[in-house]
């Protein structure tokens, strides 16, 4: 059993999103019994909600629906999970900082490393933007997600 979390700073655009597309990705390939997969965000501030309604509707029409609730990580959140993947620096350090011991740290890894076809260091905040925010965000997770399956599988 492999066990992932991605973690942004609301839990409720990108890391909801990643979640959905490595569940996605994981069905698709008939090995989602072989995964746990789930999200969590920073804050606490919109614990209990869906995901914010413009990133359900770009990732619906993509085929993915988004019903995780959010949630603030934890610490019990590095020891259960195998990978933490952090969408952008600020959630990289402070993940880091939340780590109890360097073992924990080492499970951290940004998700904008797994990249293959866009050239971005971060998966960008959407929560201030527009319809092509969201779609972007979605871009980098699809290409993302796949690579970071593909080297995990190996
Ligand atoms: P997320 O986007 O980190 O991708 O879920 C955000 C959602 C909410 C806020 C910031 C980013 N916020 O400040 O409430």
């Amino acid at each position: 059993m492999k066990n992932i979390l991605a973690v942004c700073l609301g839990n409720i655009c990108r890391s909801p999103a990643a979640e959905g597309i490595l569940k996605s990705m994981v069905f698709e390939a008939g090995k989602g019994h072989e995964f746990f997969i789930d999200s969590a965000g920073l804050l606490d501030y919109h614990k209990g909600k869906l995901p914010d309604h413009r990133m359900r509707k770009s990732a619906s029409d993509r085929g993915y629906e988004l019903n995780s609730l959010s949630r603030p990580v934890v610490a019990e959140d590095f020891k259960r999970f195998d990978y933490i993947l952090a969408m952008d620096k600020v959630v990289f350090q402070e993940l880091q900082k939340m780590a109890s011991s360097e073992e924990e740290q080492q499970k951290i890894h940004m998700m904008s490393d797994y990249l293959s076809e866009f050239d971005y260091d971060e998966i960008p905040d959407p929560y201030y933007g527009i319809k092509k925010d969201f779609e972007l965000v979605l871009d980098l997770l699809e290409d993302s997600c796949a690579v970071f399956l593909g080297k995990i599988n190996k």
